[in-house]
């Protein structure tokens, strides 16, 4: 799975020194392309960044605003969910039914949707005026 593919291979360049655990996000957008990033963390422990919000933000500086198809890998026992923080980014630009694989380096994978994952989301349609 190529998506998954490129999930794993960006997160070996996750920068995750306080952590120690390396996180890699791979976003397919509605052209076919893949975009990849990683969690990059920071001395001031809340301006590090998840790995989700690095490829949604490489696939915007690509010039692309839709997702497709979203993976995660993490080398963790079970497959690690996004933040609560990233799935309000993830529901930025996917839709609801849009695919995410959740994957572990020791090759557990489970599958859900943007929409499962944060229902009720707050969206730009609430600030329409009626
Ligand atoms: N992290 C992500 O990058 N994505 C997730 O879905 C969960 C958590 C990162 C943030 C932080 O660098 C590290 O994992 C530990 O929370």
């Amino acid at each position: 799975m190529p998506l998954l593919d490129a999930a794993r291979d960006v997160r070996e360049n996750a920068y995750a020194p306080y952590s120690r655990f390396k996180v890699g996000a791979a976003v397919r957008a509605a052209s076919g392309r893949v975009f990849a990033g990683c969690n990059v963390e920071n001395a001031a422990y809340p301006e590090g960044t998840c790995a989700e919000a690095g490829a949604i933000a490489a696939m915007v500086a690509a010039g692309e605003t839709v997702l497709t198809e979203v993976c995660v890998i993490a080398d963790s026992p079970e497959p690690v969910p996004p933040c609560g923080g990233c799935r309000q980014k993830l529901a930025e630009f996917g839709g609801p039914d849009v695919p995410v694989t959740l994957a572990t380096i020791g090759g557990v994978v489970a599958k859900t949707t943007i929409g499962a994952l944060l229902p009720g989301s707050f969206s730009a349609a609430h600030m329409e005026k009626t």
